[in-house]
């Protein structure tokens, strides 16, 4: 453990070229991109530049995941290709930081692979355990705060687009659904500071960015006392700028209501597509993942969100699997999906997670092989649903952001519509950052082409 109170305003001498480069790796959800944006901002002024190549670097950082067991599997299986760069290098420090950081502290520590271990809390007292690392210690901090939420601390943004960006709102969770891991390695829930978050959203639009998505595991339970909810502090985010998009991430069906379906009805800005993950269509197991809402439930909310905002998009997370699930529930998934007409979705198979609910009290009892069908089920009833939904979108109108050039072809520009979905368009005459009206050409499951129109 370190101590909390050393102060780490040194900078540190530069010893050779790369001895304070530091090259970051992110695993996981977006949270997680947020986060090594907050760690460079603690790291740079210490000294630390960044690095774009891992072999250039004197600390590499991962900031990982622990969702699915698979996620874990890929970050043990970087940790040792790097470890042989370790053995030729020995200045080189290798630290883990984030949520598996956080669940895996000790097993992480004893695998002689890493120098450093930090928790999602933890990163203001990255300057001390990287001295420690560098000191030869193993250095590790994963105390969970009830108040942290680096409200202070603007990130320095990791992407190089300079149009959009990430802005965390919260941290943590409380709701326990029963498979999840995120309660225990994110601690509780604390909402940010909403002046911190509108100055942070102003400096980022009058240096040229023009989308903010507002990140939280559950958006809708943000609350910053005397009414502040989060329809408002999104409707005070609307108001900075109407060039400016915003966009959010994730809302939660049990509390997501008419308050936030009418804000984004009301404001051209607020981008028209809600994340809103579904789970699974069945009420049992709903009830067993702990979800608290119901398939009637979660469709009247669909429905008003149809009814006030017509051209919203919808997406969702889907699990295939979960403990229990029987052929009948299943196909309530299926369903729900045709009746809601996802216009794309996250699907995984069950992940057991040692130390949730689940893993104590439901038996992982679907075998591998049905998980996996019903998985497959899933995704290609998405791909079609994708399908259709693209090609409603053939012949009308749409203004895309422009984020980037597209990476088969040169002479192509892709940006994203309000409703969230990519158009590909030829580049002529448009740049980055530009707002374009296109109207769509021709589509496939994944992608929409589309000319701009005057
Ligand atoms: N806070 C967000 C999502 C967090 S994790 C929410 O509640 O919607 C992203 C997705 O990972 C979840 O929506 C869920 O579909 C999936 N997931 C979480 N735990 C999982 C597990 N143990 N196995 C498989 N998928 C899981
Ligand atoms: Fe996990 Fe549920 Fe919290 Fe989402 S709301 S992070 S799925 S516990
Ligand atoms: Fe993974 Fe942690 Fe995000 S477990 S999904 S990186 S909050």
């Amino acid at each position: 453990m370190i101590d909390m109170a050393t102060n780490f305003n040194s900078v540190r001498p530069i010893l050779n070229e790369n001895f304070n480069k530091v090259y970051i790796e992110t695993y996981g959800c977006q949270m997680n991109v947020s986060d090594s944006e907050v760690v460079l901002s603690i790291l740079q002024p210490q000294g630390y530049s960044l690095s774009r190549n891992y072999k250039d670097a004197s600390l590499i950082l991962i900031n990982t995941c622990s969702i699915r067991e698979n996620a874990e599997q890929r970050v043990w299986a970087r940790l040792r290709e790097l470890n042989s760069l370790k053995r030729k290098n020995r200045a080189l420090k290798i630290g883990v930081l984030g949520c598996m950081a956080e669940r895996l502290e000790a097993e992480l520590l004893d695998s002689g692979l890493v120098d450093m271990v930090a928790g999602p809390d933890s990163y203001r007292t990255l300057p001390q355990l990287i001295d420690g690392a560098n000191s030869g210690e193993l250095a590790a901090n994963t105390i969970l705060s009830q108040e942290e939420s680096y409200a202070d601390i603007t990130p320095v943004r990791l992407d190089k687009n300079g149009v959009s960006a990430f802005v965390s709102i919260m941290r943590g969770c409380n709701n326990f659904c029963t498979y999840c891991v995120v309660p225990y390695v994110r601690g509780r829930e604390r909402s940010r500071d909403p002046k911190t978050i509108l100055e942070e959203v102003k400096l980022l639009f009058e240096s040229g960015y023009r989308e903010v998505t507002l990140l939280g595991q559950n958006v809708n339970s943000y609350c910053a006392g005397e009414n502040i909810t989060f329809a408002k502090l999104l409707e005070q985010v609307a108001l900075i700028a109407p060039q400016l998009r915003v966009r959010f991430s994730t809302s939660h069906p049990k509390d997501i209501g008419r308050e936030l379906i009418d804000t984004i009805a009301a404001f051209p800005n607020i981008c028209k597509h809600i994340h809103l993950p579904v789970q699974s269509g069945s009420n049992s197991v709903l009830k067993r993942m702990n979800r608290n809402y119901s398939r009637e439930e979660y469709l009247q909310k669909i429905d008003y969100i149809k009814k006030r905002v017509p051209n919203c998009s919808i997406s969702t997370d889907i699990i295939a699997g979960f403990s229990g699930e029987s052929e009948e529930e299943h196909q309530e998934t299926l369903s729900i999906m045709r009746e809601v007409g996802y216009y794309t979705a996250f699907m995984f198979q069950y992940s057991q997670r040692e130390g949730t609910v689940a893993a104590k009290r439901y038996p992982n009892d679907v075998p591998p092989k049905v998980k996996g069908r019903r998985l497959q089920e899933i995704i290609e009833l998405q791909n079609s649903l994708s399908l259709l939904s693209n090609q409603n979108d053939v012949g009308q109108e749409f203004e895309i952001l422009v984020e980037g050039r597209s990476k088969r072809n040169k002479e192509e520009l892709f940006g994203r519509s309000s409703q969230n979905k990519v158009v590909i368009i030829p580049a002529k005459g448009h740049k980055v950052g530009d707002f374009v009206k296109v109207r769509v050409t021709s589509c496939s499951s994944a992608t929409l082409k589309g000319e701009a129109v005057e």
